[in-house]
């Protein structure tokens, strides 16, 4: 059975009719063509499929999309203005903090909510931010430093702005 559904993603409103039993994972990926947000483990336990929803991060493989219709949701896809990308996304490929990269989007939304709340978090912080997102690849140590590489990115881009 369809079902209407009304999405904010990125700042962009979506209007589209959509199986009701579909998660928002699936509808990000397979109705909005969304393929940033990863498709893991599909039980809650791997942090791949991380997305924000006002702001917090979700598993978006164990949401349905009719409860997060007055929300904003955020994937991976919006995290660069312009063609110009977000302070995580240049200190992960700066400190090579991606391999396989699978894990990545999840990484970055996560870091990207802690970042929002936390100027400048404490790497124990950011250990703590990034527990439910699991990496195969690198032992963590690039990433949770690529997140307090973004940090420092993002307050000198600041105090430059502010002159
Ligand atoms: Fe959602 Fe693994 S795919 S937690
Ligand atoms: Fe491969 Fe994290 S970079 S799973």
């Amino acid at each position: 059975m369809k079902k209407l559904l009304k999405l904010n993603v990125n700042g962009e409103e979506h209007e589209l009719w959509t199986s009701e039993h579909k998660t928002l994972l699936e509808v990000l990926r397979e109705d909005l063509r969304l393929t940033g947000t990863k498709h893991g483990c599909e039980l809650g336990e791997c942090g791949a499929c991380t997305v924000l929803v006002d702001s917090q991060p979700f598993l978006s493989c164990l949401v349905l999309p009719i409860e997060v219709q007055e929300s904003r949701i955020e994937t991976v896809e919006g995290l660069a203005e312009c063609g110009v990308p977000h302070p995580l996304q240049q200190a992960f490929v700066e400190l090579g903090a991606a391999q396989c990269g699978y894990c990545t989007p999840g990484m970055l939304m996560s870091a990207k909510s802690l970042l929002d709340q936390e100027s400048n978090p404490e790497p124990q912080k950011i250990r703590e931010a990034l527990a439910g997102n699991l990496c195969r690849c690198t032992g963590y140590g690039k990433i949770i430093e690529a997140v307090g590489r973004a940090a420092s990115l993002t307050q000198t881009s600041k105090d430059t702005n502010n002159g």
